[in-house]
């Protein structure tokens, strides 16, 4: 049997199926005509379709092509003989694996069978652990704020207490954007934009706007212009934190990150403090965690400088201060066991939907 040939037997099929199924005018006439042509075993259909078997392999593709646009359409024709003479044969629904209408033909629907499930969305890591972060730092009393992720200088950095020739400002630690200002992508000049690299800037933004006492933390994106590994990646999130009052001392500070730290790493984490050195504080300390056998920084933080309290207008002989900077990325990894920072801006849903 050639191509077609094949087609127009079915042709031929459709042709009489239609006549036939328009002029059937009872039950039993249409269950007649429902097994002439679709019957499983001697159906014409059937029989037609076993002729596809000798059809050459390039030929077979637009013959099944046919076959099922013809099966269709005298599936079609039943049904609406069906409608036309009320039959209820085509509409036979089997609920709870027994047929209530006996007589079966056209499409079975058994409304008992489980559905396909939609695949669920679901938040991101790095979102389900800063709002983590808000809800274990708002039972300490901290409340949450935003600010800009594209910055000036004065909040990224001259605020901060962080002088013009300080290699943190240099443009090839920075994104500098070449957008508003004649001026704008260089780093001395007052109107230069940049990507925040940190959120620190939010400190600033809010003891600008608001007065002592403040206890606030700020989540968010920063941008620095790192080589992406397994530990580093050009964007990542920082939570900030800041408490402003008559007295707040560097004991409160420990403690507060000390109960930070078991809150969301576990009771069994051990964690130290490193002098250091921020502009922005003195003194200052560096935050680790140990984790596979290793220390991990998980952020900085120290005693407000008093040059910030007097760039804003506090009086720094009145209220003192202590502020954090922590990476959220880290403090993520280490609750989930990620290794590798970089699986988590992949977008890889067989990744992420582990979390
Ligand atoms: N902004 C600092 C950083 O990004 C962290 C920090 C914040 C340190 C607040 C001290 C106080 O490294």
């Amino acid at each position: 049997m050639s191509l077609a040939e094949f087609t127009s037997s079915l042709d031929t099929l459709l042709l009489a199926a239609e006549k036939s199924l328009g002029l059937v005018a009872d039950d039993a006439g249409l269950e007649e005509l429902r097994v002439l042509y679709t019957g499983a075993k001697n159906g014409q259909l059937k029989t037609i379709q076993k002729g596809m078997g000798v059809l050459s392999p390039v030929e077979k593709p637009a013959a099944g092509k046919k076959f099922n646009e013809v099966r269709d359409a005298v599936q079609a024709a039943i049904d609406s003989a069906a409608a036309r003479i009320g039959s209820s044969a085509t509409t036979g629904v089997t609920i709870g694996g027994t047929a209530a209408v006996s007589k079966k033909s056209g499409p079975q629907v058994d409304p008992t069978l489980p559905g396909l499930r939609p695949r669920l969305g679901r938040l991101h890591p790095i979102t389900q652990t800063i709002e983590d972060l808000k809800e274990i730092m708002g039972r300490l009393g901290f409340s949450a704020t935003e600010g800009p992720e594209i910055e000036d200088t004065w909040h990224n950095f001259v605020a901060l207490n962080i002088p013009e020739d300080h290699p943190a400002r240099d443009p090839l630690d920075n994104f500098y954007l070449a957008t508003a200002g004649k001026n704008s992508s260089d780093p001395t000049a007052l109107d230069a934009k940049l990507l925040r690299s940190q959120t620190s800037t939010v400190q600033i933004r809010a003891m600008e706007t608001q007065q002592p006492p403040l206890r606030i933390i700020s989540l968010g994106r920063v941008y620095r212009p790192d080589e992406a590994d397994m530990t580093h990646f050009p964007m990542f999130h920082q939570m900030e934190g800041l408490w402003i009052d008559i007295s707040v001392t560097m004991a409160q500070l420990k403690s507060v990150l000390r109960m930070f730290a078991t809150s969301y790493l576990g009771g069994d984490v051990t964690i130290r403090f490193r002098p250091s050195f921020f502009p922005f504080t003195e003194p200052s300390v560096e935050v680790d965690y140990f984790w596979n056998d290793q220390w991990v920084e998980f952020g900085g933080a120290g005693m407000v400088d008093p040059n910030v309290l007097k760039a804003v207008g506090y009086d720094p002989e009145k209220v003192s201060g202590f502020a954090f900077g922590l990476g959220v990325e880290r403090l993520c990894m280490r609750r989930y066991g990620i290794t590798d920072i970089r699986d988590l801006f992949r977008s890889d849903v067989r990744f992420l939907r582990q979390f």
